[in-house]
């Protein structure tokens, strides 16, 4: 994770690499369950090869000029799986950053769990919260892994937490707009993703990053997630930098036409 892109200013929600911001890429990782049915495994091996797809694709993502990543680690729908698979992947997250936390740090990495606090062990919060803790002052990359997390769980809880602030008296309704909501979901602060990569071939966004994505491209990868690597981002990469992004405006090339 050599090149730093920096993230000093993280504060406009704009997004988009070409204007100067860190380029922000969100990753929907599917595909394990069938990475291990495909090879007779249990799932649980597949999520286990998953992890270690996240940390080549992690360790790869800076070389490619990106800044901020964020990947969906468990979502709030998961809970509906089977207990063990659960435990698998609440133990993954542990796992992941209690073993990588040292070196994340040292290569200035700033890591975040996105999502819902409630509901999580004792043990899952303490590693969340050291790392965090940990790598608060970190500013070459963000990694952002939203975990117990849902786009309209997160939107209902930003939305909740500003009527609490109307009921204290601190914050007025009329003053409501899109700057000042977003403040209040689990992003805040972070740009907006570019780009919203998912594989395994699925084409759905699944409850993710459902207000950040307004204006994201979305790039699918007929890649299960275990086989993922920076090759497969470089591809992603490509494909969105071939897109042109005109924010509900119309194409640069039209400009002149238009006037
Ligand atoms: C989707 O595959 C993947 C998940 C539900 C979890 C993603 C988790 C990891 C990549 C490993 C854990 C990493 C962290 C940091 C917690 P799926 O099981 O839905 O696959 P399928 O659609 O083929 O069944």
């Amino acid at each position: 994770m050599a090149p730093t892109t920096g993230l000093q200013d993280v504060s406009t929600r704009a997004g988009g690499a070409k204007s100067g911001r860190p380029l922000h890429v969100a990753i929907i990782m599917d595909g394990n369950g069938r990475w291990a049915k495909r090879r007779n495994l249990p799932r649980v091996l597949g999520h286990r090869a998953g992890v270690n797809a996240l940390k080549r694709t992690v360790e790869g993502a800076a070389a490619l000029g990106v800044g901020v990543m964020t990947v969906f680690g468990f979502s709030t729908e998961n809970w509906s799986r089977p207990p063990q698979e659960v435990s698998e992947l609440m133990g993954l997250l542990k796992a992941y950053l209690e073993s990588d936390i040292d070196r994340l740090a040292r290569e200035g990495v700033k890591v975040r769990i996105i999502g819902r606090r409630t509901g999580l062990a004792a043990d899952v919060l303490a590693v969340i919260e050291r790392a965090e803790s940990r790598t608060s002052h970190n500013d070459a990359f963000l990694l952002q892994v939203a975990f117990n997390y849902g786009g309209r769980a997160d939107i209902a809880d930003a939305a909740r937490a500003f009527a609490e602030a109307v009921e204290r008296g601190e914050a007025r309704a009329a003053d409501l707009d899109e700057a000042l909501f977003e403040r209040h979901l689990s992003t805040a602060g972070a740009p907006a993703p570019d780009v919203i990569v998912r594989t395994s071939g699925e084409q759905r966004i699944s409850n993710f990053l459902l207000w950040e994505c307004a204006y994201a491209e979305l790039v699918y990868q007929d890649v299960l997630w275990p086989d993922y690597g920076p090759e497969h981002l470089a591809a992603a990469l490509t494909e969105y930098r071939s897109r042109d992004r005109r924010y509900g405006g119309i194409a640069v090339d039209d400009v002149a036409v238009a006037g």
